[in-house]
């Protein structure tokens, strides 16, 4: 590979994004920024500090000092919140609600972005979420926008919550994914939608390997040219 790339996968919850985004970085040796953890953690935070989401004071002083990072491990990036590991707790089904409640406050998506974009800089990064090809990295040297019908994707993430000994039903899974794809695509501020030079996938019948193999080949595909 010659150039190090800026690749921006968006797309709705349990479209498949984090997974292909995070098997496409091991092949291609680049760093996975999952940028939804990021608003978990923020959320998180929130419930943490206990901030109200209407207190704009309290949030912007929690803003002005959170950290978020990313460490990247073998076995899945580890998310630390003000130096704390989070990562199995913002999976948790009251950090999910939280954020796609606070991803729609501007002062946290100008923050997150902010950081996004600095994480991002040196290309060689795959980031993943609902606004990079449209907001984050608008110039991004590739994007894509993964897609799949909501039954799909509620048998997804049902199996992998099953697999963590949850219990929630399929039906209840599907309703909070229609809740959260209504709040992401109809908020005012960097609603998600698809960027107009972004490559739709559909994934829903299509497994995993297909889905890493068909971005990687665009890439390859284009980079051999350049
Ligand atoms: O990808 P995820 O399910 O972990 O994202 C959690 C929430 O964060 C999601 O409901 C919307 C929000 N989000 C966002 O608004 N912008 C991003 N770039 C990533 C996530």
């Amino acid at each position: 590979m010659k150039k190090k790339f800026v690749i921006a996968i968006d797309g709705p919850a349990a479209s498949g994004k984090s997974t292909t985004a995070k098997q496409l970085a091991i092949k291609l040796k680049y760093i996975y920024i999952d940028t939804g953890a990021m608003y978990r953690a923020s959320g998180l935070c929130t419930l943490l500090q206990n901030i109200s989401l209407d207190d704009e004071v309290a949030l912007k002083e929690m803003l002005d000092k959170i950290s978020i990072k990313i460490e990247y491990a073998k076995e899945g990036n580890r998310i630390y919140l003000n130096g704390e590991d989070v990562s199995e707790r913002i999976r948790e089904a009251d950090s999910t609600k939280l954020s796609s409640q606070i991803a729609v406050i501007g002062i946290v998506r100008k923050k997150m972005v902010e950081l996004q974009r600095k994480m991002g800089e040196n290309g060689g990064v795959i980031m993943d979420g609902r606004d990079i090809g449209t907001v984050v990295f608008p110039d991004a040297d590739f994007k894509f926008f993964m897609i799949a019908d909501v039954r799909t994707r509620a048998l997804r993430r049902w199996k992998e919550v099953k697999d963590n000994g949850e219990s929630i039903t399929l039906e209840e899974i599907k309703e909070e994914l229609i809740w959260r794809d209504k709040n992401d695509t109809t908020r005012e501020i960097s609603p998600l939608k698809q960027a107009k030079d972004a490559i739709p996938v559909d994934t829903s019948k299509m497994s995993i390997d297909e889905q890493v193999q068909y971005i990687y080949n665009k890439i390859i595909m284009r980079n051999k040219y350049e």
